[in-house]
């Protein structure tokens, strides 16, 4: 039944964009889309972006509370002798976590192009990719993005979408550190967008203002392979790694009002494919006419785009070497995607468990 499901969202999300494109042939071990099926609102294609619900903070103080009171009882059995921080959560709370994201991912589709999930993976990979190897600052132990100035670097822009969109979570889930939180979101939209496992493990502490990394550490659109390598090389990754981290360009799209770029970089940006990798290869790319930032979009139908830096990585020949293995075989670009998001999800955690102490989250249904 579930796989009827699946390979009837199949269906649905190739079905929709009437082109010439074609997912490559797919990986049959990874390539499921749990939640195509039920979200059938989710449009394979684009549309403007919609409006990020933003929160009130009262609001989310209030439900905060509410939820935190709901949440002892739910935890402790309604024993209140036992303070709520006392409270050792298990793989099992961990995973009630992950189902509450997954189930209001698939309800919640009235969002560009019918899910949060791109922009929770690109929160997870801003509160991250901040850290530096030389110094041990930024990562994704802190979620100071919480604070000015961080939220407001430039890079950051529309990422409270994200962070809002998450708040009634962390209210369900007092416990939960922002900074598990935001991350185990990024692994949950990646598994349930029908991408490869990510393994996580918690352990990650939140931090005040004075964390906040200065700006400029996260990657600029507009440049190309020397600043890439200068700000992957500082998060220590290798240009394997960093072809296959940024080949999540898969999903979800730019905005105008956020980074000023447009558009989805292929025809299903809520599922997890090795699609850019394929098209980057076999598309031809020109400079977009337009009054914005210089971009690319391909020729045969001009609604797609690749940003200057995505074209870096087949200017230059170390990375397009690993875009081409990519393109070809899906397992490997799924395989590689899982070792290396995880580690960017667990950069500059001082985590007193062990890599093999990670859990993997079951999907939805
Ligand atoms: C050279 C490296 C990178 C550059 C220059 C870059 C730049 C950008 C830009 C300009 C956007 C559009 C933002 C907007 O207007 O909403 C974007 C979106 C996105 N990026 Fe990247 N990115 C890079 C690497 C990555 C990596 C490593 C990941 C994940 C592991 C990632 C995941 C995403 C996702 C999922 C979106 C879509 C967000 C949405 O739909 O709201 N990016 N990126």
């Amino acid at each position: 039944m579930a796989s009827a499901a699946r390979t009837a969202s199949r269906a649905f999300l190739r079905s929709t964009p009437a082109t010439s494109f074609r997912p490559a042939a797919r990986s049959t071990r990874f390539a499921l889309p749990s939640q195509g099926f039920r979200a059938s609102s989710r449009r394979g294609y684009a549309s403007e972006a919609g409006q990020g619900k933003s929160s009130n903070g009262l609001l989310w103080a209030g439900i905060a509370a509410a939820g935190g009171a709901g949440a002892y009882f739910y935890l402790k059995g309604g024993d209140s002798s036992i303070n709520s921080k006392d409270f050792v959560p298990s793989q099992k709370d961990y995973q009630a976590v992950y189902d509450e994201i997954a189930r209001r991912l698939a309800d919640e589709t009235d969002y560009d192009d019918g899910s949060y999930g791109p922009v929770l993976i690109r929160l997870a990979w801003h509160a991250s990719g901040t850290y530096d190897k030389e110094t041990g600052t930024g990562g994704s132990n802190g979620a100071t993005m919480r604070y000015a100035p961080e939220s407001d670097h430039g890079a950051n822009a529309g990422l409270k979408v994200a962070r809002d969109w998450l708040e009634p979570t962390k209210a369900k889930f007092p416990w939960i550190t922002y900074s598990d939180l935001w991350t185990l979101a990024g692994s949950c939209a990646v598994q349930e967008l029908g991408g490869p496992t990510i393994p996580w493990r918690p352990g990650r502490q939140d931090r005040d203002v004075a964390a906040c990394t200065p700006d400029g550490r996260l990657p600029d659109a507009s440049k190309e392979h020397k600043h890439i390598r200068d700000i992957f090389y500082r998060m220590g990754f290798n240009d394997q790694e960093i072809v296959a981290l940024i080949g999540c360009h898969a999903l979800g799209r730019a905005h105008t009002d956020r980074s000023g770029y447009d558009g989805p970089w292929n025809f299903s940006p809520t599922v997890f494919t090795n699609e850019f990798f394929r098209l980057l290869v076999d598309e031809k790319w020109q400079q977009k006419k337009w009054n914005g930032p210089a971009q690319f979009t391909d020729k045969t139908t001009g609604t797609l785009m690749m940003l200057p830096a995505d074209m870096a990585l087949i200017k230059d020949k170390e990375f397009k070497k690993h875009v081409d293995r990519y393109a070809k075989d899906s397992d490997a670009f799924f395989k590689d995607f899982s070792d290396v998001y995880v580690k960017l999800l667990e950069l500059g955690v001082p985590f007193t468990s062990k890599p093999e102490d990670r859990f993997v989250f079951k999907p939805s249904e």
